[in-house]
């Protein structure tokens, strides 16, 4: 065997090397995993309240932003926001057009779409990390705020066609389609996103690829200097949310830039 070939095969050898390590970081997260769900055609309006409640309270993640106390990050959507009342109240007010189902529905899969006054636009679309069975079930579960709940079965698609209606960006191992897919909503890069986080233009020049990897998969233990008050903003998912390629060719890439 020529030197040319072993070192085609270390190189090989590292790349799986890297990638096990990474698969195996992942599990961490995994009891943050929200159960998978099923509904039938017939599941009743107290059957998705419940299980929306249960998400919304817990694997959900909606609490790291929607907590009741005044420096929450997202508006109270529970109990009160500005003597308006809670979501199920407004929701059918909030856009001309859109009744209270089907804004609900849009306001957790295009957070940008409607974004409230003087809110940044920091929330996820919740159908990266939940699937149209738990989305719907939160629906109905803040409809129940003091509204009627309209969801039913029928709203809810078939596993198979939900995959169809995601975005294909999130297939992608091209590191730039990945950053403006997840990453602008909070850093700039290129002269677009939203100033939160710190620029990713010149990251490479303040992390190596072994911080990067780190600041990606467990935020609050990379944190630059004057960047402290907004630790927790981050998405601790994204082990989840990407793939092991998509995250060693983020790194790769975002190693660069400086
Ligand atoms: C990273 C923070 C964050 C997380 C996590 C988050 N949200 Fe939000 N959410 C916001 C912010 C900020 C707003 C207001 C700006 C906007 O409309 O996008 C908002 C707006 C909303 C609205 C519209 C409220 C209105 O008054 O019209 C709903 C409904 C909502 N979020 C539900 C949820 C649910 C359900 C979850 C969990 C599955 C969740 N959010 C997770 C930050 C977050
Ligand atoms: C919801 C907002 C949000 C999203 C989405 C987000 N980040 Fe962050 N990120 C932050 C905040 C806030 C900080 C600063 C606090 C911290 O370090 O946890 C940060 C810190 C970082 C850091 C550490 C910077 C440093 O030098 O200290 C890196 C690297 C980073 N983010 C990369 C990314 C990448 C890559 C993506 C997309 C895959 C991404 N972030 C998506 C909010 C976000």
């Amino acid at each position: 065997m020529s030197s040319v070939d072993l070192k085609i095969i270390a190189v090989v050898l590292a790349t799986i090397g890297a990638f096990t390590l990474v698969a195996n970081v992942i599990p961490q997260v995994e009891s943050d995993v929200p159960p998978d769900i099923a509904f039938g055609a017939d599941v009743s309006p107290e059957e998705l309240v419940e299980v929306g409640e249960q998400l919304y309270q817990g694997a959900g993640g909606c609490l790291a932003c929607h907590a009741e106390s005044p420096g929450a990050r997202g508006p109270n959507i529970i109990t009160d926001y500005r003597g308006q009342g809670p979501i199920g109240v407004r929701c059918a007010d909030r856009v001309p057009g859109l009744d209270c189902k089907e804004y609900l529905y849009q306001a957790l899969v295009r957070p940008g779409d409607h974004v409230v006054d003087d809110y940044p636009l920091i929330m996820p679309p919740t159908d990266r990390t939940l699937t149209q069975p738990q989305i719907w079930a939160i629906v109905a579960y803040l409809q129940s705020l003091g509204g009627e709940v309209t969801v039913t079965g029928a709203d809810i698609p078939d596993e198979d066609e939900a995959e169809v209606e995601t975005d294909p960006a999130l297939a992608s191992t091209d590191p730039v389609e990945l950053i403006q897919v997840h990453c602008l909503r909070c850093h700039v890069y290129e002269g677009e996103g939203i100033d939160i986080g710190r620029p990713l233009d010149d990251i490479g020049a303040h992390r190596s690829a072994d911080e990067l990897r780190r600041a990606i998969l467990d935020p609050p233990s990379v944190v630059a200097e004057g960047y402290e008050d907004v630790v927790g903003l981050m998405p601790l998912d994204f082990g989840r949310q990407l793939n092991a390629e998509q995250l060693e060719a983020l790194v790769a890439y975002l190693s660069t830039r400086r």
